[in-house]
């Protein structure tokens, strides 16, 4: 598939939010495969380290996706977009909804318009789970319908309505990828509310007490990086539009993420219990037949074998 990429011509593939967790390794996946890659990130939760900044088919543009005519500059000559950049944190966004929509709707509809205008070839952008709300059937398919329950939600609904609407209006087609629950190394604890993973791990490497909120009964379908970078690679190269939902089908509660990582540690660490926070899912869990059936993508890493890998890769990186 991605015979595509490579032979397509003058490939340089912008990602926004390419300094991130999901976005900077999928720059590694795009550069292991001799193509430009330009990011675009405002660095607010993205890191330079997360890059390797001396590659010679790598730029980073220091900015922001609202910005037009930087935007505008930074489009020029690019045949493939993937849209990462994106305020992430869901209790963030119940807390300051404008400041949430400013990055997620008007970053958005700036990034795929200025896409559109250039004539870029491909448009691949994140959309979420999180646009299912409390899901009405379980697990999640792309046709079932749509409840968000925190503006995040909302937003990441939005894009997608946007996205429509330029397919429809202006023959612009794209693929929005709802990505369920994603973990791995670089994702960055230093937030309260960094994904549940993150704190979860580097709280049981410090001894430290996790923090718990509602009864630890929600469920999740994490899914592991390394099979998100190959799924936003291999939608690039594609030719299918429209929405995907990417995610492994596995609904895990939080009682079942404590008891792998304490097996893991080889210690049970101390939790704190807190109440459920506004705008939090209970159920989570996604259907990915069209995944497979549609990109061929089969997330290959199973929960226990990623916990596995992001355990032993955040060993290497904390000293014990
Ligand atoms: P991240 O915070 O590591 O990445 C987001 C990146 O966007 C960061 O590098 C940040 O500096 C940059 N950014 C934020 N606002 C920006 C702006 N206005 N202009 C330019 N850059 C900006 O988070 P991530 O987990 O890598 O998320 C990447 C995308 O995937 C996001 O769109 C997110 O909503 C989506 N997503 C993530 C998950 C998950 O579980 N991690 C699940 C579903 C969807
Ligand atoms: C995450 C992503 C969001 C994505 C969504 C898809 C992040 C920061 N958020 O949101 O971008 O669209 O998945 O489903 O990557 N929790 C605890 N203790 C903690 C932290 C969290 O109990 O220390 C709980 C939360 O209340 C929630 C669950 O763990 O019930 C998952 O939380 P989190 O990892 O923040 O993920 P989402 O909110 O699902």
């Amino acid at each position: 598939m991605t015979e595509m990429l490579k032979t397509s011509q003058t490939p340089t593939v912008l990602i926004t939010g390419g300094a991130g967790f999901i976005g900077s390794h999928t720059v590694e996946r795009l550069l292991e495969l001799d193509i430009r890659v330009r990011v675009l990130d405002n660095l607010s939760t993205g890191k330079r380290s997360n890059l390797d900044l001396d590659h010679p088919r790598l730029e980073l543009m220091e900015g922001d996706v609202r910005d037009r005519a930087l935007v505008k500059g930074v489009m020029a000559g690019v045949s493939h977009v993937v849209h990462l950049a994106a305020q992430v944190f869901t209790t963030a966004s119940v807390e300051d909804p404008p400041a949430s929509a400013s990055h997620n709707i008007m970053g958005f509809v700036n990034v795929l318009h200025t896409a559109k205008e250039a004539g870029v070839k491909r448009f691949v952008y994140a959309s979420s789970v999180a646009v299912y709300g409390n899901p009405a059937e379980i697990p999640s398919t792309e046709d079932s319908p749509l409840a968000p329950l925190s503006p995040y939600g909302l937003e990441k609904r939005t894009n997608e309505d946007y996205a429509a609407l330029y397919g429809g209006l202006f023959g612009f087609a794209s693929i929005g990828l709802r990505l369920s629950n994603v973990y791995g190394p670089r994702q960055d604890p230093s937030s309260p509310y960094s994904g549940v993973i993150s704190q979860f791990v580097r709280k049981l490497w410090e001894r430290q007490p996790l923090t718990l909120y509602g009864s630890g009964e929600q469920t999740r379908d994490f899914v592991y990086l390394g099979d998100v970078a190959n799924t936003i690679v291999t939608a690039l190269a594609s030719d299918y539009h429209g929405i995907c939902n990417v995610g492994r089908g596995e609904p895990i509660s939080l009682l079942q993420l404590i008891d792998a990582l304490a097996e893991i540690a080889g210690h049970r660490p101390e939790v704190l219990r807190l109440p459920r926070r506004a705008g939090d899912i209970l159920h989570s869990v996604v259907d990915p037949s069209r995944l497979r059936k549609t990109l061929g993508v089969v997330p290959a890493i199973s929960f226990k074998e990623g916990l596995r890998l992001l355990w032993n890769a955040t060993a290497q990186v904390t000293p014990g």
